[in-house]
């Protein structure tokens, strides 16, 4: 039986939420059984697609992911990232696309960037009986206008801005919120004024649960680690070894299989 978003919410100030993305079956086979929560984000357009950035992922790609995702787990919630331009040119549209999602691949629940901005479509999302994940901080859809992919939310001007978006997205009703890439002390901040749990990257220890990409979490990039990634496995550098080990037996004609 799947995880509810009920049964999570219970364990705010209980117990902490373990939250990392997949892609695919495989992944999420991978991630099942031991987490809370499977993130379906469009981060997939910069690990999976080799894009620069999350802008260029479509609803249909989501969609496509997700249903991967959905097929093969059982236990964890699964939420799944409404992708640029699907929710912020209106309700209608955010409504029509997080509907799709929800009917088309089973995903638990939608999640969306960014804070005054979208309140109306949290609203209508909510109010329609679709549970909503928020994304405050580092906003990856919104790196034109941010600039960089660094720590937002520094100067106390900004920090009581963040605070109060938060509180306004809770609000509106989302039932969970990201904090990505903001000072730890805002975030513990935000953690202790919400009633919903916080879940964190690059926000430090004191959010409600923590979110890392399947590829940061497994250096599966043998170069490439954000700042923020906590690696428990140099994967990428070993499969790297096993196919370059492999490729050598071919050429010297040693490879011995059935
Ligand atoms: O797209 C994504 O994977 C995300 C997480 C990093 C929170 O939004």
């Amino acid at each position: 039986m799947r995880k509810t978003l009920k049964q999570l919410m219970a364990l705010k100030n209980m117990q902490k939420l373990a939250m990392v993305t997949a892609y695919d079956a495989w992944m999420a086979t991978m991630a099942d059984e031991a987490v809370d929560i499977i993130l379906v984000g469009d981060s997939l357009g910069m690990v999976v697609q080799g894009q620069s950035s999350t802008l260029p992922v479509t609803l249909d790609e989501m969609i496509y992911h997700t249903k991967m995702v959905s097929r093969a787990s059982s236990n964890a919630f699964l939420v799944m990232d409404l992708p640029f331009l699907s929710y912020q040119t209106s309700v209608k549209d955010a409504l029509r696309n997080a509907g799709r999602c929800l009917k088309e691949t089973m995903a638990q629940m939608v999640k969306l960037e960014g804070g005054t901005r979208v309140l109306p479509q949290i609203k209508a999302l909510s109010d329609s009986g679709i549970p909503i994940m928020g994304h405050l901080g580092l906003t990856p859809q919104s790196i034109h206008s941010i600039g960089s992919y660094v720590k937002q939310a520094k100067t106390k001007k900004e920090a009581d801005l963040l605070i109060n978006e938060a509180l306004q997205v809770e609000k509106a009703g989302a039932s969970m919120i990201v904090l990505e890439n903001i000072p730890h002390d805002l975030a513990k901040i935000v953690t202790n004024e919400l009633k919903i749990q916080t879940i964190g990257i690059g926000a430090g220890p004191s959010c409600d649960g923590q979110v890392q990409v399947f590829h940061d979490l497994l250096g599966l990039y043998p170069n490439f680690s954000p700042r923020h990634a906590v690696n428990f496995l140099k994967l990428g550098k070993k499969i790297q070894k096993a196919i370059r080990q492999y490729a050598e037996k071919v050429r010297m004609d040693e490879l011995i299989s059935e």
